[in-house]
C-alpha cells in the first residue's frame, strides 16, 4: 500500500499498527439485549423511533438461537444496546461468553462482576448532575451521583459522555469527576432526532463543544479517550470530501430492504454490519435509526465507523494515516481489543502528536 511502509518506520506508528492488526478484523454487530428500560431520557434514539415495538420482545430459546446464528456467520464483535442491558445480566454473560464485547448503560444498576470482570462498559453520563437529571428525568434524581456509587473503583467502567450542542460549559465539571474516580472519558454528541431546538438543537452547531472538548484533551491527555481528529470530524461531518449522512454512513444492516440501494453504490462499508431488534431476528436500517432524518445523527459509535473503514483514503500523507491509526487504535482500546493496560499508557503521546499536527496545519496556514 502506498506510504505505508515508509510511514510504519516509525517505531511508534508500527506498535499501535501491529496491535489493531495483530488482534484481527473485527465483524461487528449491535442488539438491543432487551427493549425494556428503567428510564426515558429526552430524545432517546429507542423510544423515540418506536425500536421497542420492533418485533416480539424475544425469550431465552430465541437469544441462544440468535447467539448460534451469528456465531454461524463469524460475528465476533457485538455492541450490546437496548433498553438497559443492566436488566438482563445472564444475557450479557451469554454474549460476553462468546464475543467480544461493549456495553452501554445508563449506571443505574450496577452490572455483576461475576462472568462479566472484563466487560467494557460505557456508563452514561449527558451533563452536570442538574442537566443530566433534567434530560434523563423529572429532575428530581440525581442519576449522575448515583452511577458514580455503582461504579467507584470498578475498572470496567468508563464514561460515555453525551453533550448536548448548548451545554459545553458543562465539560469541565463533568470530565473532573469522572478523571478524579481514575475512570477514562469518551465523548458522544447528543443527536436531537426528535427537534426539540435550545440547548439540545443540532442547528446552532458543536463548535464550542469540540473547543471544550479539544481543552480537556489537553488537559486530561492520560483519560481522555476522544481524539482531537475525532472531534473534528463528527462535529464537522466532514471527512476529506464527504459531507456525513446516510450516503456515506457505514454502520447499516447489510440485509435490510431499506439499505440495499445504498450499499449497492459501491461506497464503502463495514460490510458485516446488522443492528438487531430485542426480537433477536429482525434488523433496522442502522443502529440508532429506523426513519430518522440522518441530518441529527452524531452518534459516536457511527463515526469511528466511518473513518475506520477508510484506511486507503488515509494513506495519502504521514499525517493523515496517523489521524486514522491512532483513530483505529482508540476504538480498539476503549473496546479492549488490544492490551488495555499497555494501551492506556500510550494515551498521552497519541494526544501528543495530534496536537503537534494541528499546530503544524496551523503554522502552514499562518505562513501560506
Ligand atoms: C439507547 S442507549 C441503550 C443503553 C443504555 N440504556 C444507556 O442509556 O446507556 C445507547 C446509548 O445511546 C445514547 N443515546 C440515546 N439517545 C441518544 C441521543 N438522542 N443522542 C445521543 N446519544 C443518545 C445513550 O446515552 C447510550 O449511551
Ligand atoms: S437509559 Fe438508555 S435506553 Fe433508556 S431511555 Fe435512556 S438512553 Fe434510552
Ligand atoms: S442515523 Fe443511521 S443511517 Fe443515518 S447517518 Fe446515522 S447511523 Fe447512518
Amino acid at each position: 500500500m502506498p506510504g505505508l511502509k515508509s510511514y510504519l518506520k516509525d517505531p511508534f506508528l508500527k506498535s499501535l499498527y501491529e496491535e489493531v492488526r495483530d488482534s484481527g478484523p473485527i465483524r461487528s454487530i449491535s442488539v438491543d439485549i432487551t427493549h425494556k428500560c428503567n428510564l426515558r431520557c429526552t430524545g432517546c434514539y429507542f423510544f423515540s423511533e418506536g425500536m421497542e415495538r420492533a418485533g416480539k420482545q424475544g425469550d431465552e430459546e430465541a437469544f441462544d438461537d440468535f447467539i448460534t446464528r451469528e456465531l454461524d456467520r463469524g460475528t465476533n464483535f457485538v455492541t450490546i444496546v437496548g433498553g438497559e442491558p443492566g436488566l438482563v445480566p445472564d444475557r450479557l454473560r451469554k454474549l460476553h461468553a462468546n464475543f467480544r464485547v461493549n456495553v452501554a448503560s445508563n449506571g443505574l444498576i450496577t452490572i455483576p462482576q461475576a462472568g462479566l470482570e472484563t466487560l467494557p462498559i460505557g456508563v452514561a453520563v449527558w451533563g452536570d448532575h442538574d442537566t443530566d437529571s433534567r434530560l434523563r428525568g423529572d429532575g428530581s434524581k440525581d442519576f449522575f451521583t448515583q452511577a458514580q456509587e455503582n461504579y467507584r473503583n470498578d475498572p470496567r467502567a468508563f464514561w460515555y459522555y453525551t453533550v448536548a450542542p448548548g451545554c459545553a460549559h458543562e465539560i469541565e465539571s463533568v470530565v473532573e469527576q469522572c478523571v478524579s474516580l481514575g475512570q477514562p472519558v469518551l465523548f458522544n454528541y447528543y443527536s436531537d432526532i426528535e427537534e426539540r431546538g435550545g440547548l439540545l438543537g443540532y442547528r446552532q452547531g458543536f463548535d464550542r463543544v469540540r473547543d471544550e472538548i479539544d481543552r480537556m484533551i489537553e488537559r486530561h491527555p492520560e483519560w481522555i479517550f476522544t481524539t482531537r481528529y475525532f472531534n473534528d470530524v463528527v462535529t464537522s461531518g466532514r471527512l476529506f470530501e464527504q459531507h456525513w449522512g446516510f450516503d456515506v454512513c457505514t454502520n447499516l444492516s447489510n440485509n435490510h430492504a431499506g439499505n440495499l440501494q445504498r450499499l449497492e453504490t459501491g461506497a464503502p462499508s463495514n460490510p458485516h454490519f446488522r443492528a438487531y431488534n430485542a426480537d433477536f431476528s429482525t434488523t433496522r436500517r442502522c443502529c440508532t435509526g429506523t426513519e430518522r432524518d440522518c441530518a441529527s445523527c452524531f452518534d459516536t459509535w457511527e463515526h469511528f465507523s466511518w473513518i475506520m473503514v477508510h484506511m486507503r483514503r488515509h494513506l495519502g500523507s504521514r499525517e493523515d494515516f496517523t489521524r486514522w491509526l491512532t483513530t483505529m487504535y482508540v476504538f480498539y482500546l476503549v473496546n479492549r481489543l488490544v492490551n488495555y493496560e499497555i494501551g492506556m499508557t500510550l494515551l498521552p503521546e497519541i494526544h501528543d502528536r495530534l496536537a503537534a499536527l494541528e499546530s503544524q496545519v496551523h503554522l502552514q496556514k499562518f505562513h501560506a
